[in-house]
């Protein structure tokens, strides 16, 4: 246990945290909008009862294939495992209806195992959403164990000579690392706040400067998959597996990345990571292939644009990022990531994107992109869209709070 260093992070962060609020005029919400989301809330707590009520006692949703109208599920160890319980808990916290939190707490209960999982990088994902969520719910000792279990797993992924954690096992002269990888990291900051054992914040910082070294391009685009030589660490192919081309931008990847390195700079106040977040955003915003209600095609560089499918999941993603970011950034900046957040809330909730009431299996989004080339829940229904959909409805609705 390395109290002294933490002590010292501490210190720094919250001597930073005092002054990283950029200065920028209050953002003032679109009143129609703010109805909308109260609107939304409600209509998703009513969407996550009907798909409650058809979910198998011992499973986890995924997605709803309209077609055969099938719900389709999974087990704890599928990725997306942590999203259901973590929806749940954003829901309860806005309408403090009790049998959303007993929904919850049943998937927890379902969940808990995954803290000792040390075959997936997903963990933050898996058990931050979840356990996360419900220790800032109603903070427990339980909880809190299990996060620090879980940030224990995904620390044995780590390499030291490659810098990163193992995405994904392969062959040994494999070294797999996603971009996606930079939102597992929230849970080590986590987990050195909670324990004052530091050296889950140096893998999470490690981590981020090799993905920051090797997984962009010059315009600040990313690959999807890097691998890495295991013994000497240097870089042996950048490729795609979900997007469109290995030297494509699949649009959740940049959203991870975007989000990603906005949590990099709330948790550490390194300047560095806020440039490579602004940056991103840059790419995105700026991005010819941007759609004007600011949703992107599954591909920034999908062959078929303007007929490619749309990502509402990468859409969620950065709106909530940007709604982070913005708070960083002084204005025009700022401005701008407000207003691109604002226009995807608004798309999302038009009636292309938000499902009826009743419909979509109980998801709150349709039109999603999984895993394109694998032809796997490809404009589909996803846990995660929903998740960081109402991640953001939430942050929007804070907006000018805590000034
Ligand atoms: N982490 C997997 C995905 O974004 O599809």
């Amino acid at each position: 246990m390395k109290i002294r260093s933490v002590f010292f992070i501490n210190v720094l962060s919250i001597s930073f945290s005092l002054s990283c609020f950029a200065q920028h005029t209050s953002f003032k919400q679109d009143k129609n909008l703010l109805q909308t989301i109260s609107s939304n809330f409600k209509n998703t707590a009513t969407q996550y009862q009907f798909l409650m009520n058809n979910l198998p006692p011992d499973k986890f949703p995924k997605t709803y294939q309209l077609n055969i109208n099938t719900l389709e599920t999974s087990k704890s160890g599928w990725w997306c495992s942590g999203f259901y319980p973590g929806t749940l808990l954003l829901l309860y916290q806005q309408t403090k209806d009790k049998l959303l939190l007993n929904e919850a707490n049943r998937m927890l209960d379902l969940l808990q195992k995954e803290q000792y999982n040390k075959n997936t990088h997903d963990l933050g994902f898996m058990m931050y959403c979840s356990f996360g969520n419900a220790e800032k719910t109603e903070p427990k000792p339980a909880y809190k164990q299990v996060l620090i279990n879980s940030a224990k797993s995904l620390s044995t992924r780590f390499n030291p000579k490659v810098g990163c954690i193992k995405s994904w096992d392969s062959k040994p002269t494999d070294f797999l690392v996603i971009i996606d990888n930079m939102m597992n990291l929230e849970l080590l900051f986590w987990a050195t706040k909670a324990t004052g054992d530091s050296s889950f914040y140096k893998i999470a910082v490690t981590h981020a400067n090799t993905t920051m070294k090797n997984h962009f391009r010059p315009d600040c685009s990313s690959y999807h998959v890097i691998n890495y030589n295991p013994e000497t660490g240097t870089v042996q192919q950048k490729k795609t597996a979900q997007g469109y081309a290995d030297e494509s931008a699949w649009a959740r990847g940049q959203a991870w990345g975007l989000y990603g390195f906005t949590v990099m700079y709330r948790e550490t106040k390194d300047k560095k990571y806020l440039d490579q977040a602004t940056r991103i955003a840059s790419f995105i915003l700026q991005n010819p292939n941007l759609p004007k209600d600011k949703v992107p095609y599954w591909d920034f560089n999908a062959p078929n644009i303007p007929d490619a499918l749309r990502d509402a999941s990468a859409g969620a993603i950065i709106a909530s990022a940007l709604l982070e970011l913005g708070k960083y950034e002084p204005d025009p900046l700022a401005a701008n990531y407000f207003k691109s957040a604002e226009t995807i809330l608004q798309t999302l909730s038009n009636s292309t994107y938000l499902a009826k009431p009743g419909t979509n299996g109980g998801f709150i989004l349709e039109h999603s992109v999984g895993n394109f080339p694998a032809k796997s829940e490809v404009n589909v229904p996803l846990t995660y869209a929903d998740y960081y959909f109402l991640e953001a409805m939430m942050r929007y609705q804070n907006l000018n709070k805590n000034k």
